[in-house]
């Protein structure tokens, strides 16, 4: 046994908390009143809200198939020579693989039975996936940590590794999912308002609250690591985290969105970019705002470039 698991790491009391928490069955909700909801919805809001759901459908899958190598790269590093226990973290990811997996498992079965299809590609057509920042970069990401793998050393392992976690838990899920869940949650509250409702879509909303859930385990695991790997290799903040935060706030925050009609009477964009600047200053905090050139305040330095614009 290589390690002392009663000295408990942030990664392995985040694996206990998701024990506990993590264990829901997507097969366990009804979805014949979501199919009834459903048939109320206009051609135009059905087509909104596949939209984003598409790209959840698709981005779980992309987090699903690309998280392995993670795991092979903590365990090439040596562990006594890193700030964290690499073990606890390779548990923590075994977890998060498997929740990855029954996120997918919900959006398949959701579409199936409620949305009457399996195919994506028409509501992806001109989406972010196109234009710039989006799940598709996994791929190439978990391309480099393999690679790095490979190659033996310990700082480019670790370099591969920060960009791949700023990547996945530091972008895709505390950035572009939570951004998705805010637009389900306008969505689903003015459909429901206009219905007359207190809820539309109950089993979507209550599946989507347990997916929720588990991603904040994944964002906060993800940013401990982050910070460990920043302790590790402090030149990483500026070598690896700056300029791919520069490339998502280049790609997604600053530019403009490629559907712009809006079909949701009284939908906001505002309040969601203002929600998930925070959300970025609180990966930036977390890791630790004084160690950024640039992105130590996110909101300022948007500012700065929209003026420049
Ligand atoms: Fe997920
Ligand atoms: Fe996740």
């Amino acid at each position: 046994m290589a390690i002392d698991y009663g000295d408990r790491e942030k990664s392995y009391e985040l694996y206990r908390k998701g024990k506990r928490e993590g264990t829901w069955d997507p097969d366990d909700y009804d979805l014949e009143g979501d199919r009834e909801d459903w048939a109320q919805f206009s051609e135009a809001e059905q087509r909104r809200f596949l939209m984003t759901c598409s790209g959840f459908y698709d981005g779980e899958e992309d987090v699903t198939r690309t998280l392995a190598p993670y795991m092979m790269a903590l365990d090439a590093l040596p562990n006594e020579e890193m700030p964290f226990d690499t073990v606890q973290e390779e548990m923590y990811l075994a977890q998060q693989v498997y929740e990855e997996a029954k996120h997918t498992d919900f959006f398949s079965r959701y579409f199936e039975e409620v949305f009457g299809t399996q195919d994506t590609a028409p509501y992806r057509e001109g989406g972010y996936q196109e234009q710039g920042y989006s799940t598709d970069d996994l791929y190439d990401t978990a391309d480099d940590l393999t690679a790095a793998i490979d190659g033996g050393d310990r700082t480019e392992l670790v370099y591969a590794l920060g960009e791949a976690y700023l990547n996945y838990m530091g972008i895709v899920e505390a950035q572009l999912a939570r951004g998705g869940y805010l637009s389900f949650d306008q969505m689903i509250e003015l459909k429901a308002e206009e219905m007359g409702r207190d809820v539309v879509l109950e089993s979507f909303q209550a599946a989507i609250g347990k997916v929720r859930q588990d991603e904040t385990r994944h964002i906060e695991n993800g940013r401990w690591i982050l910070q460990q790997l920043a302790e590790a290799e402090p030149d990483i903040v500026a070598d690896v985290y700056e300029p791919r935060i520069e490339a998502y706030v280049e790609n997604r925050l600053l530019a403009d969105p490629p559907f712009d009609d809006q079909p949701f009477d009284g939908y906001e964009r505002k309040p969601i970019a203002k929600q998930i600047t925070q959300y970025l200053q609180d990966t930036v905090d977390y890791i630790g705002a004084d160690r950024f050139e640039r992105y130590g305040d996110v909101r300022a330095t948007l500012e700065e470039r929209m003026a420049a614009d």
